[in-house]
């Protein structure tokens, strides 16, 4: 598969998954956390399909186009694995929906990651709350959610609270 051809499936993919979580995320009460600003294509994203729901975005830096800058009370700058665990006070209520969209090229990295992402992640999530991920994470209070048909099968989970932990 060409470069284009990966590019173009991983952006379908991501805006299947984010249209099919809506109205399971819409049930439960909290701001969305987006981990992972890059350009800024998945948050305007979630800002249209979730025009009533509060959005923090969390990067090292906003590097995004210019017609997708979070305010600076909903922009967390900073490295996600400090910031996640000292958001609580901003974000003000425990989120009812996480899009996370930080892995690597390399899969070390990414286990490193997904070790420091899980317990971090799950102290800001309400029960009821789903997680989208790419990385596969450690979280035994949450059920897995069935993809919707056409995902790659390896490539998210979704991960849905069910009690605290
Ligand atoms: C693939 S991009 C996100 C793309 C975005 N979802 C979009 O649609 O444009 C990943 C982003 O995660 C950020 N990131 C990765 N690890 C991070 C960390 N530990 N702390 C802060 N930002 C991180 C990178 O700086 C990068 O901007």
């Amino acid at each position: 598969m060409s470069r284009l051809d990966s590019f173009i499936r991983r952006m379908t993919s991501q805006k299947t998954l984010l249209e099919f979580l809506v109205d399971k995320v819409n049930e439960v009460d909290g701001p969305i956390l987006e981990l992972g600003l890059g350009n800024g294509r998945t948050y305007d994203h979630l800002r249209e399909i979730y025009p009533n729901k509060e959005i923090f975005v969390f990067d090292f830096a906003m590097d995004c186009h210019p017609s997708c800058a979070p305010d600076a009370h909903h922009m967390i700058l900073g490295n996600i694995r400090d910031t996640l665990v000292f958001c609580g006070p901003r974000i003000g209520a425990k989120a009812s929906f996480a899009h996370i969209d930080i892995g690597s090229a390399d899969p070390t990295n990414d286990l490193a990651t997904a070790s420091w992402l899980a317990p971090s992640i799950d102290a800001h999530m309400a029960v009821g709350g789903i997680i989208l991920c790419a990385l596969e994470l450690n979280l035994p209070n949450y059920e897995t959610l069935k993809k919707p048909d056409g995902i790659h099968r390896g490539r998210y989970h979704i991960y849905r609270k069910t009690s605290e932990a």
